[in-house]
């Protein structure tokens, strides 16, 4: 028999969206806090209702992030370990030092400075990546065609990385995001040996990135981690390695997988595709929905610094709980007939997909505006458009979306 607790180990669980679904909604409704011990795999308690992760994330001071956030086998935990390449990225740490590494960058992830420095940049890039859609004359594999290079440009606008190494950090970030999946993951290596492999070639990439924006600096944002202080001291090469591998990895696959599932979703309800170009003002909300939807990001880990009693059961002290973002999104007693896709849904912002609290998604706004920029560009020109053959989704259990999405299509 399959354990229930399968469903957030298992990578090729979350390939297949609708029996993941069904499963969580029968752990949400009759067992919200599930013990999980499985082969290979740390322990932990997995959360599946809304306010269950909701309580958690409001309470860092208890629950932290520094020990695991990720949920890994244990042989990964302990090849990165051993090879030195373990990282320390802001979603793996607490304060004081979180407060202080996220404050590097925070001005520049802010709703008005990102008006300012990316709103027109965003436009020109919505209009070359739905330009390309329209000239592959009416039949494309949106995830891998259109959906995996627009936010990657964004990243690499954002970072200040030369187009010319587009191929390279696609390739890296994809190998970083799914060592699972046979597609993606590094070919001709074992598979923790080869995950190592490519974080070994992130850092030295970011490494001569960073060489170079201490002695130019510029306006990017990797010129504001190259030169960070926290302290009045200047950060680690560690620390600045994994500032660049988190921009890099947490805002492509992510809004790539949003991307992808939003436009999915507006195929499997054209109703509400007519609607949204019909009434493009409601594309902001759409756009919410989609990342409902989606959840792009599945779940993460926090460790408890305190015996902690939830449903009336004790979690001791350094235990685990998994916070299921993609369950808690399809709560029916916050989201009304949540398995409804609906661009005018009253509620869609108080999704869970950035999480929520002290490490609530640094690009949410970054994201929001890439998917409103695509979806405006996109809806006016589109004819027609339906599914043209098989839809695959990546085997991944921290970020995971559509790899494959072919559709054929008119436009004007
Ligand atoms: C649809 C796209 C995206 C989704 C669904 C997403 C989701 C998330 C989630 C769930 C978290 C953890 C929140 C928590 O633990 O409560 C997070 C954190 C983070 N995200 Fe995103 N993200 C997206 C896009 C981006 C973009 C575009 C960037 C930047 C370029 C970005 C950078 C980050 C960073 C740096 C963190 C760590 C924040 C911290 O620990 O303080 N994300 N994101």
């Amino acid at each position: 028999m399959v354990s229930p607790g399968s469903i957030f180990t298992d990578t090729a669980a979350f390939a297949d969206e609708a029996a993941w679904h069904a499963a969580a909604r029968e752990l949400r409704r009759h067992r919200p806090l599930l013990r999980v011990e499985a082969d290979g795999w740390p322990p932990f308690w997995a959360l599946t209702r809304y306010d269950d992760v909701m309580e958690i994330e409001r309470r860092p001071e208890v629950w932290l992030n520094t020990r695991r956030v990720f949920l890994q086998p244990i042989d990964q935990s302990a090849a990165q370990k051993a090879s030195g390449t373990d990282m320390r990225m802001i979603i793996q740490m607490d304060d004081p030092d979180h407060k202080g590494y996220r404050g590097l960058t925070a001005a520049w992830f802010r709703p008005a400075t990102l008006r300012q420095t990316m709103d027109s940049r965003l436009r020109e890039l919505a209009t070359r990546f739905v330009d390309q859609m329209a000239a592959t004359g009416g039949t494309c594999d949106f995830a891998s065609e259109i959906a995996k290079f627009y936010p990657l440009h964004v990243i690499m606008s954002i970072l200040g990385v030369s187009e010319s190494d587009e191929g390279r950090m696609l390739r890296l970030t994809q190998e970083l995001l799914g060592p699972d999946d046979a597609e993606l993951q590094r070919p001709g290596e074992e598979r923790d040996q080869g995950l190592v492999e490519t974080i070994l070639d992130f850092f030295a990439y970011f490494q001569r990135l960073s060489a170079d924006r201490r002695s130019t600096p510029t306006e990017d944002v990797a010129s504001r981690i190259a030169n960070g202080l926290v302290d009045g001291e200047p950060i680690g090469d560690l620390e600045a390695m994994s500032y660049y591998v988190i921009l890099a990895t947490a805002g492509h696959d992510t809004t790539s997988s949003a991307l992808a599932g939003g436009l999915e979703a507006l195929i499997r309800h054209p109703a509400s595709r007519r609607r949204l170009q019909e009434e493009p003002a409601l594309i902001p909300n759409a756009v919410d929905e989609m990342l409902r939807w989606t959840s792009p990001v599945k779940q993460f880990l926090r460790t408890s610094t305190e015996d902690y009693v939830i449903h009336g059961q004790t979690i001791p002290t350094g235990d685990q709980v998994l916070l299921s973002f993609a369950a808690a999104n399809y709560d029916e007693t916050v989201f009304e007939e949540p398995s409804r896709f609906d661009i005018a849904r009253p509620n869609a912002d108080r999704h869970l997909a950035f999480g929520f609290g002290k490490h609530f998604c640094l690009g949410a706004q970054l994201a929001r505006m890439e998917l409103r920029a695509f979806f405006s560009e996109l809806l006016p020109r589109l004819d027609d458009i339906e599914i043209a053959g098989e839809c695959q989704r990546v085997q991944a259990n921290i970020v995971s979306g559509f790899k494959h999405l072919p559709v054929s299509f008119r436009m004007r």
